[in-house]
């Protein structure tokens, strides 16, 4: 099967997602590579399917074990009758729990063919030099995985007539998936000492939770606590007292420091 074109299709506050698909791209080696990022709060489905053959690669962050419910709806827009599309699940080195299977369904739902799917680790959101859990991921080594996952992809594409011939691509989860209550009405607040009101935090919030009117405010009730205005304040102004995050952010440090390796199906 001959592929034109490779679009990426992503939500990624804090980037790790997008630098495994990235990798992906590159070793895929794809003349054309388009991206569709859905993480900020105005981001747009790509209005129609392209005429020429297209892989899709989708991405998204595990948020407890499932897909993040926001991430779900922007991509619910995106629809093909018959694309090849690629499925990757990017985690804080917990699990990826069903997040995989949810991908998988959900894409094919929208008429999308999964050809091949992977979930790697990236960097957890919660993390910091007080709970340093999967700290710089994915690193070089996780990068030349995903671009040999891509370069295997490629070959697979090659010796492919049609992405249906292929049988149905098996990925670890369980259905009904498992419930995930998300964070709700707690959310990073700012230092006004350290704060230089750049906001940078108000460019990166993927739900538009930050505004400056004087100072910094959010609003808790959009947060879903990413933790992109945290990674990316140059001040370190952007402080996460929530109690329950805290419990949250032990447990990991106590119980996932072991490094995980990414995995793939195909
Ligand atoms: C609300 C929330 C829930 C999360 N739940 C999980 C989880 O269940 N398992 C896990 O291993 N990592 C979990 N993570 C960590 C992210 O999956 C991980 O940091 C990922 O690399 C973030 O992707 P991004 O950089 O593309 O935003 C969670 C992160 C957040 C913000």
């Amino acid at each position: 099967m001959k592929i034109d074109s490779v679009k990426l299709v992503y939500f990624s506050p804090t980037q790790t997602t997008e630098k495994v698909l990235k990798a992906i791209a590159k070793g895929i080696g794809a003349g054309k590579v388009q991206d569709v990022n859905l993480t900020g709060p105005d981001s747009g489905p790509p209005a129609d399917e392209p005429g020429e053959p297209t892989l899709y690669i989708f991405g998204f962050p595990v948020y407890g074990g499932r897909l993040p419910a926001l991430a779900v709806k922007r991509f619910s827009k995106i629809k093909s009758s018959g694309m090849p599309a690629v499925i990757v699940v990017v985690y804080g080195n917990r699990a990826y729990d069903d997040s995989l299977l949810e991908l998988r369904d959900l894409v094919s739902e929208n008429g999308f063919i999964p050809i091949a799917g992977g979930a790697f680790i990236g960097e957890h959101s919660f993390a910091n030099e007080h709970a340093p859990i999967a700290i710089s991921r994915p690193d070089q080594k996780d990068l030349e995985k995903a671009q040999g996952f891509g370069t295997a992809i490629a070959n697979c594409l090659r010796n492919m007539n049609a992405p249906d011939e292929r049988k149905a691509l098996r990925v670890p989860g369980n259905f009904p998936y498992r419930e995930y209550r998300a964070p709700s009405g707690i959310s990073p607040y700012t230092d006004t000492d350290l704060c230089s009101q750049c906001e940078t935090c108000v460019d990166v919030c993927p739900t538009g939770a930050i505004h400056l009117d004087g100072e910094i405010m959010t609003n808790a009730e959009r947060c879903i606590v990413c933790c992109a205005c945290i990674k990316k304040c140059p001040g370190g102004a952007r402080i996460r007292e929530a109690p329950r995050i805290k419990k949250v952010v032990q447990w990991l440090s106590e119980n996932f420091q072991q490094r995980k390796e990414p995995e793939i199906f195909c």
